[in-house]
């Protein structure tokens, strides 16, 4: 795993879509599994910028989302799909049918779990961390080879969720990408910023490679970089 630091959150908005806009060029047909959270929205409005003036373009690309809460109506606002259409997939020239989100809301979850991701893998998976070293909702003790399937979230994972709702009826279940397709993705960025993160960041350089924290997992992986800014990668 490459640790890589930016002096500013600025620089690191700018440097990680600079290289998302590479990876475009490279390959048009790029297929890409897309967190929500917090962390990663600068980014998607930076490459909502890049696409509107036309320097990038997502007309060949395909979208997976990475996860999805349980028992969230399909119009609040706070639902992951939600997020990432407004903050990105709304904004920018994707094809209307290369945008894939699960649906716990419908009873053949299951199956479309099984179902979920592009026929090779994912050529580029980006991640955010949660504060107990979750990745996507693969929360501590989910298996390295763990499929796309239903979670429940920990009490922490739970408390954490409270920032994208406005209200309090907090979600308790989700579907996640597992860790097998994230870990068998051909390029893998871990993002992290802000100083209460820097904790996390710090375990998952330094503490032993274990499933109790699944972001330490992505050392083994032979193309992962972890792109944290100043405050996130303070404590290296
Ligand atoms: C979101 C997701 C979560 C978040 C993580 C960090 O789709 O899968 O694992 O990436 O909880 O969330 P933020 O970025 O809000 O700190």
């Amino acid at each position: 795993m490459n640790l890589i630091r930016f002096d500013s959150h600025r620089a690191w908005v700018r440097g990680v879509a600079s290289w998302w806009r590479d990876r475009l060029r490279l390959n048009p047909q790029l297929t890409m599994c897309l967190p929500t959270g917090l962390t990663p929205l600068p980014i998607y409005e930076e490459m909502v910028r890049s696409v509107r003036s036309g320097h990038a373009s997502f007309s060949q690309a395909s979208i997976w989302g990475l996860d999805e809460f349980g028992d969230i109506p399909r119009d609040d606002p706070g639902r992951l799909e939600n997020t990432l259409r407004r903050h990105l997939v709304d904004a920018i020239d994707l094809a209307p049918d290369a945008c894939h989100f699960l649906d716990p809301s419908r009873p053949d979850l299951d199956d479309q779990c099984r179902r979920f991701g592009p026929a090779g893998g994912f050529d580029l998976v980006l991640l955010g961390i949660g504060a107990n070293g979750h990745l996507g909702m693969n929360e501590p003790g989910s298996a390295a080879d763990s499929p796309t399937r239903r979670v429940e979230l920990h009490d922490s994972t739970i408390a954490a969720a409270a920032r994208y709702f406005d209200h309090d009826r907090l979600p308790r279940w989700g579907a996640t990408v597992g860790l097998g397709p994230i870990l068998s993705g051909n390029e893998v960025w871990l993002l992290a910023t802000g100083a209460s993160k820097a904790d996390i960041v710090r375990r998952i350089v330094r503490d032993e490679i274990n499933e109790e924290l699944p972001a330490s997992l992505l050392r083994r992986h032979a193309n992962c970089s972890l792109l944290v800014d100043a405050d996130a990668g303070a404590r290296p």
